[in-house]
């Protein structure tokens, strides 16, 4: 029989980037299906609230992808608090826009070492555990740029497409062992992701700027992230591996269709206009 509530799967989860958006919505959402969470901020004040509404069930942690050793050493210290985790949500990212040609290499490369490496090494800790105990799921929140990369944001697109790569990988790797990965590709939804943008330099000239204009007009006009954590708990309910794409019935069902069916030429050609790129 078919779980309905996914405290009957799982009792525990381990949320990075909980403080806000889509991190926020899933943690919630987790909370209210009766899962304990460890949700993560670099500045744990920020998660005050979620602590006061939900006191025993949220623990508050501090944790910053950008330092690979110190975020391990938390996630396994946490882990080993809660008896290991069922439950990992590799959530917490960022935007950094601009050309790729102009910015300092430098910020492609944080940005990769925090979103893909930093991100791939909390999964490579918690897995030994969910297959040591034939149970767990590892979520891996990518993105549908993974699929329709989003201009001027290069190492977004690498990150994210390397992510659904290593979700993909672990799906035929641990089939069989109990342990669910899922993929989730997220179209454009309304939180505070474009606000927190790095603008880097080339961000501003007249294509950059069209281009800005458009993603600023997308990610607004999406839907709630309530909607993405209804996905996921549909997804996690299912209990099976898989890639999870959610948003606008146009960006999440219709254009990932309309690729298969047509040439990519055609696909690129209609990205490029929409974000004023002729
Ligand atoms: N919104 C969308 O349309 C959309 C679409 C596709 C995919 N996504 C993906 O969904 C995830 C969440 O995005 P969001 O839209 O919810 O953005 P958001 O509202 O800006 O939230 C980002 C979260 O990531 C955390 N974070 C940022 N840098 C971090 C770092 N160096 N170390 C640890 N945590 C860090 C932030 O925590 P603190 O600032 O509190 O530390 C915050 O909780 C991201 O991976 C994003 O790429 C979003």
């Amino acid at each position: 029989m078919a779980a309905n509530r996914v405290s009957t799967l799982h009792r525990t989860a381990f949320v990075t980037g909980a403080s806000t958006g889509l991190g926020r919505a899933f943690t919630e959402m987790l909370l209210a299906e009766g899962v304990r969470v460890w949700g993560t901020s670099r500045d744990p004040a920020r998660l005050g609230s979620i602590c006061s509404a939900h006191t025993g069930a949220f623990t508050p942690v501090a944790l910053d992808l950008r330092d690979a050793a110190a975020a391990i050493a938390t996630f396994r210290a946490m882990d080993r608090n809660a008896g290991g985790f069922d439950l990992l949500v590799n959530n917490a990212g960022y935007g950094a826009f601009g050309e790729f040609a102009t910015a300092e290499f430098e910020s492609w490369r944080d940005q990769l070492e925090v979103m893909l490496v930093n991100t791939a090494s909390l999964a490579h800790a918690a897995l030994p555990g969910m297959l040591q105990r034939q149970h767990g799921a590892l979520v891996n929140i990518s993105s549908l740029a993974a699929e329709f990369p989003l201009p001027f944001q290069p190492a977004y697109n690498m990150a994210k497409a390397g992510l659904t790569a290593l979700s993909e990988s672990l799906m035929i790797e641990t089939r069989g062992s109990g342990v669910v990965v899922l993929d989730v590709r997220p179209g454009d939804y309304r939180t505070d992701f474009e606000g927190s943008v790095t603008r880097l330099p080339g961000s501003r000239t007249p294509r950059a700027a069209r281009a800005w204009q458009a993603f600023e007009g997308m990610m607004r006009s999406g839907p709630p992230p309530e909607h993405a954590a209804a996905a996921l708990r549909r997804a996690l309910l299912r209990n099976e591996s898989g890639t999870v794409r959610t948003g606008r019935f146009f960006q999440a069902t219709l254009a990932p269709l309309l690729t298969r069916l047509a040439p990519l030429s055609l696909s690129r050609r209609i990205q490029a206009s929409y974000f004023g790129l002729r």
